[in-house]
């Protein structure tokens, strides 16, 4: 297993609070988006160490990078292309120029690369179908470039983007944010690593349980004509929208949501799966419209140093209770974490060692007071249950967006003072662990992964 996370990169732009301050903070400022105004007039009068950027999808989560760049100094874009022209990529380059970047616009990736010749870097944020391509086009024009996940959806294209960044040498960040994510790095270096708080970790579950949801829809006076949909690989607007339901363009929920919380399975245990088995069910679309299963259930067996793990993962459709998390256990303690900053805690089985030390040094914070004293008076109604002592808390809260300091960590690699927490071979052994559980699914048994499949 690479190891991306050795020390973090972050230019001191985002923001990592303690987790109190983070409580009154948050229902202050009510988390909104506040766009920074040093962003104007960076551009052209910008310092030489400005970047020039380029934009490839400008969807939904090509918006959200783009506005986690504008809080970023430094940045210039130059360039978006998007093959929605006149609804996706009209908004992108409005809300670009409103922040005084001087950009031009395409509808193809080509021409972008044959006329942009000062971009230093490019953001892909495309249906996961064209990663590869995109990717590859990019490093081989001499770019560094930031992809989204999922980094392909098909390994045989994971695997040409891992060999154009080693035959290019020039970056490839695959976005699996957690991995930049302040919390989630506290935790893996000073909690798991470090204080070894849970002990001997046996067990994993996590979950993204999400309500049902209506398909996307788009306005009637902004369809693109067949030809252009046909172009570029769509069969319809409907098709087109909807792209992550449809094998062949994307991977359905499991690999939408849960290869971010797979690769954070991989990443704290310092291990890729043995095998999996998984079971799938589609309970609420049309298979025409959405031929990949709503739900999954997947069971992975990892062997690490110190023995088995047994790792459960869910992605549900029908309602989003109790959300999103992973939940690692240990014969000494459970930790759980989310992405979602108001979730975590810390569970220290009774007869495990004090954690006093870990919470002078600040790996851990202690209780509240009054979580103390609500839990040494409550009745326990099952004798078979000891009295679980009041959760420890992470001491590293981060009010962010969520996905500014992976990008701060591009950013910084690319002007040499940092290395990538995601780099292609992470982004590769993350793909391998859960493109497998679609076909575990579809073999209805366990599949095993040799140890070889995981590196390029
Ligand atoms: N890291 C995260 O948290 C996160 C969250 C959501 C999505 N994603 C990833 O981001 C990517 C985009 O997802 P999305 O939800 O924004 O999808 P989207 O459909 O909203 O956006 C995709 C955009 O790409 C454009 N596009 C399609 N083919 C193109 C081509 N050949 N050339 C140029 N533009 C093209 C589309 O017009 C659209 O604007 C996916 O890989 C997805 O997995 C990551």
């Amino acid at each position: 297993m690479t190891t991306g996370n050795t020390k973090q990169e972050l230019s001191g732009v985002s923001e990592v609070i303690d987790r109190r301050s983070f409580l009154r903070v948050a229902s202050a400022a009510g988390m909104g988006l506040m766009l920074s105004p040093m962003v104007r007039g960076q551009g052209r009068s910008g310092s030489s160490n400005d970047l020039n950027v380029a934009l490839l999808g400008s969807g939904e989560q090509g918006n959200i990078l783009l506005q986690a760049c504008l809080k970023i100094p430094g940045i210039r874009f130059k360039a978006v292309c998007d093959i929605w022209t006149e609804y996706n990529q009209k908004r992108a380059a409005r809300l670009l120029k409103k922040y005084g970047h001087e950009l031009n616009t395409y509808e193809d990736y080509r021409e972008m690369l044959d006329k942009e010749q000062d971009l230093d870097v490019v953001l892909i944020a495309t249906p996961d179908f064209w990663h590869a391509e995109h990717a590859v086009a990019c490093l081989e024009a001499g770019l560094d470039v930031y992809c989204e996940k999922e980094m392909s959806n098909t390994l045989e294209g994971a695997q040409k983007m891992v060999k154009a960044a080693q035959r290019t040498g020039k970056l490839l960040q695959i976005g699996h944010q957690r991995r930049s994510n302040p919390r989630y790095i506290h935790t893996y270096e000073r909690i798991i690593k470090e204080a070894r708080i849970l002990g001997q970790i046996t067990t994993i579950n996590g979950q993204w349980n999400r309500a049902v949801q209506p398909d996307r829809g788009w306005p009637e006076k902004y369809a693109m004509s067949q030809d252009r949909l046909q172009k570029y690989g769509f069969k319809s607007m409907a098709q087109y929208r909807d792209w992550r339901w449809y094998k062949g363009l994307g991977g359905g929920p499991i690999v939408d949501l849960g290869s971010h919380q797979i690769d954070i399975y991989s990443w704290f245990l310092g291990a890729n799966p043995v095998s999996v088995m998984a079971s799938g069910s589609s309970g609420y679309y049309d298979s025409k419209t959405h031929e990949w299963h709503d739900s999954v259930l997947a069971l992975f067996r990892y062997e690490t140093q110190e023995g088995t793990v047994q790792a459960s993962y869910q992605t549900i459709t029908t309602n989003s209770s109790e959300g999103y998390f992973e939940k690692f256990m240990g014969d000494e303690g459970s930790l759980l974490i989310s992405e979602a900053a108001g979730r975590a805690g810390i569970y220290r089985e009774a007869t495990a060692p004090q954690w006093d030390k870990w919470v002078k040094m600040g790996i851990l914070q202690a209780p509240a007071e009054e979580e103390v004293e609500t839990q040494a008076s409550e009745v326990v109604l099952d004798v078979r249950e000891t009295l679980a002592p009041p959760q420890h808390d992470l001491p590293v809260v981060f009010t962010g967006l969520y996905h500014q300091p992976h990008l701060e960590n591009f950013f910084a690699t690319v002007r040499g003072k940092g290395t990538l927490n995601c780099p292609a071979e992470i982004g590769y052994e993350t793909a391998v662990a859960v493109l497998k559980v679609n076909d575990a699914v579809e073999a209805a048994r366990t599949l095993t992964y040799k140890p070889e499949e995981f590196h390029v």
